[in-house]
């Protein structure tokens, strides 16, 4: 039994009340409420029919959709909530020009033509905000990781990742279409976007609405048995 003892099953659609429920008591019934599988729609929207994209529509992304991305990224599980993930939306005409030039030549003209790219990067000082994040725990924390930025940043570049895919899944939640790359120069983004060496440039990620009408078949993925093991 959870804190609250009474808990009334919501009424179908009653979904924002089975969440409060859900926070407040830790039976079953109340669990089935919040947690149930998504419907295959919505996977597909997130999985089996998402793909990346390389042109896209004449469609603006607003800058209040960009904030809804966000609130939806910053809640994904990262090590002690130590949230490393830096963004830098680049969606001027000047911001475009300044990124140009860092990318593959064959990652120019999707880049150039999306309505927004955002570079997806790690502060290699993570930790020294652990104060905002881990109140509790900010100095222990902080002693865990204080110095890895001179040693590979093993931990600032693992959480910044996963936030990394939760950003494409979040997008695509909220009906964007994405176009990861890492083919760009690395060194050139960060000494143009992050002069001061402290933001570590990971992966670009193109959004906007793709138009599905010129992408190949997707290529095969591994089957679980080729990939997974149960011990
Ligand atoms: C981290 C990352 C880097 C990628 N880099 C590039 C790239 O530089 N250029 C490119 O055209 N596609 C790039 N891709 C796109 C992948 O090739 C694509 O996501 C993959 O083939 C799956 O395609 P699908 O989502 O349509 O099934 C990248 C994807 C990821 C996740």
């Amino acid at each position: 039994m959870g804190s609250v003892p009474i808990v009334h099953r919501p009424a179908a659609g009653a979904q924002r009340d089975a969440r409060l429920v859900c926070f407040a008591d830790t039976r079953k019934e109340a669990r089935e409420a919040c947690m149930g599988k998504l419907d295959d729609r919505a996977l597909a929207q997130l999985f089996t029919d998402a793909r990346t994209h390389f042109k896209w529509h004449d469609r603006e992304v607003p800058d209040a959709l960009l904030r809804e991305l966000h609130d939806l990224v910053k809640m994904g599980p990262t090590s002690a909530n130590c949230c490393p993930m830096r963004v830098v939306f680049v969606r001027t005409d000047e911001g475009k020009a300044r990124l140009r030039p860092c990318l593959m030549q064959g990652n120019v003209d999707k880049t150039m033509s999306a309505p927004v790219t955002a570079i997806i990067a790690f502060d290699s000082l993570f930790y020294t905000r652990m104060h905002e994040l881990f109140p509790d725990m900010a100095d222990e924390a902080r002693s865990w990781w204080e110095g890895e930025e001179k040693t590979g940043s093993e931990h600032g570049f693992r959480n910044g990742t996963l936030q990394g895919g939760y950003f494409i899944l979040a997008a695509r939640a909220l009906g964007l279409d994405c176009g990861p790359m890492s083919g760009f120069d690395a060194d050139a983004v960060n000494s143009e976007f992050f002069p001061d060496g402290r933001f570590k440039a990971n992966f670009l990620c193109n959004l906007g609405y793709g138009d599905p009408s010129v992408l190949h078949p997707r290529l095969p993925r591994f089957d679980f048995d080729d990939v997974c093991q149960v011990v």
